[in-house]
């Protein structure tokens, strides 16, 4: 009886320790010193924190588990715990979400944060977690802008014929090809390879993802065409979170919010400086860009990719934030 005792208890606390040192995994697709990776870190510290060990964490980066669309379908089934990605492909999943990707939509960083930290962001977190996944808190990526090995991108004219790498995603696409380009949407782990050999002539990315790639070894022209806005996203597995106690599911919360936030403050920092370091790895910054005839065309053929299925109310929300 003793000894059936000693062996109970035993098993006991080996359970708890085991539940004690839960390892999660947060996967993203870029390195670990980018805005992703600050994030990331930030998520893991948090929790951490927070637990008192109970749950520590380390990254999966630079798509070491796949691409970003690879990695949602991870959170589905359970493979992965936390994702931090682009909302790219994941209008694939969630089709309202593609309201965000609409170019020329928000006017700034402001009014982009203020839209997704408020009802609307809190709607669109609420739709993805109607789709077999957790949306924990909108995280950026930044205003994308156009990069090419082929010569200045000044006017839309200037896209002629370019083969452009797009995300996966319908809305980007329609929009580039209303503007001239070719697009061709492809993974984002496989890019720098295709930009190297000539696959494609060039990617449009924020300024953030266009330093932490070192693009300028394979890009010579970058046009801040600042032509959408791109959210990320703290994503968790809701086969993780269905299993977690509400404090539990309260640490991931926090651990998300601190991880938006410090992406957010890497953001900042590369828009002060990330320019200049383009400049100095040799790539030509074209800055003297018209805006409008690239926002007109793109509006044309991309926006009822959405409104003809969701109708113009949360593009018009959306335009109405102060
Ligand atoms: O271009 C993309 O696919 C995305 O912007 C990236 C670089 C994976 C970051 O989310």
């Amino acid at each position: 009886m003793k000894h059936f005792l000693t062996g109970a208890i035993v098993a006991a606390a080996l359970a708890t320790s085991a539940q004690a040192q839960q390892n999660i995994v947060v996967g993203h697709a870029l390195s670990t010193a980018s805005h992703y990776g600050v994030g990331a870190q930030a998520f893991i510290d948090t929790l951490t924190e927070l637990s008192g060990g109970a749950f520590t964490g380390e990254q999966a980066p630079a798509g070491q588990l796949g691409g970003e669309r690879d990695m949602i379908e991870g959170l589905q089934i359970g493979s992965l715990d936390v994702v931090i990605t682009s909302t790219g492909p994941l209008g694939n999943f969630v089709p309202e979400i593609y309201a965000l990707d609409l170019p020329f939509l928000f006017r700034d960083y402001a009014h982009a944060r203020t839209t997704l930290d408020g009802d609307i962001g809190q709607e669109l977190l609420d739709k993805i977690g109607e789709n077999n996944l957790v949306g924990l808190a909108w995280s950026e990526n930044g205003f994308r802008h156009v990069t090419n090995s082929q010569h200045a991108v000044r006017t839309p004219a200037d896209l002629d014929g370019l083969k452009l790498r797009t995300m996966e995603n319908k809305v980007h696409m329609a929009a580039f090809q209303g503007m001239g380009a070719s697009p061709t949407p492809m993974a984002f782990p496989e890019l720098f390879t295709a930009l190297q050999q000539g696959v494609v002539d060039g990617q449009e990315n924020p300024v953030t993802v266009i330093t932490a790639s070192k693009f300028w070894e394979v890009q010579k022209y970058v046009s801040l065409t600042g032509h959408v806005y791109s959210p990320a996203v703290v994503l968790a597995s809701p086969i993780l979170l269905d299993g977690l106690s509400d404090e539990q599911r309260g640490w991931f919360q926090a651990a998300a919010d601190a991880s938006a936030a410090a992406t957010r403050a890497e953001v900042n920092r590369l828009e002060e400086a990330g320019v200049a370091l383009l400049r100095e790895n040799g790539m030509e910054v074209i800055t003297d860009i018209d805006k409008a005839p690239f926002a007109e065309l793109a509006a044309a053929s991309s926006y009822s990719v959405y409104t003809d299925q969701y109708g113009t109310e949360m593009v018009e929300r959306i335009q109405a934030v102060k």
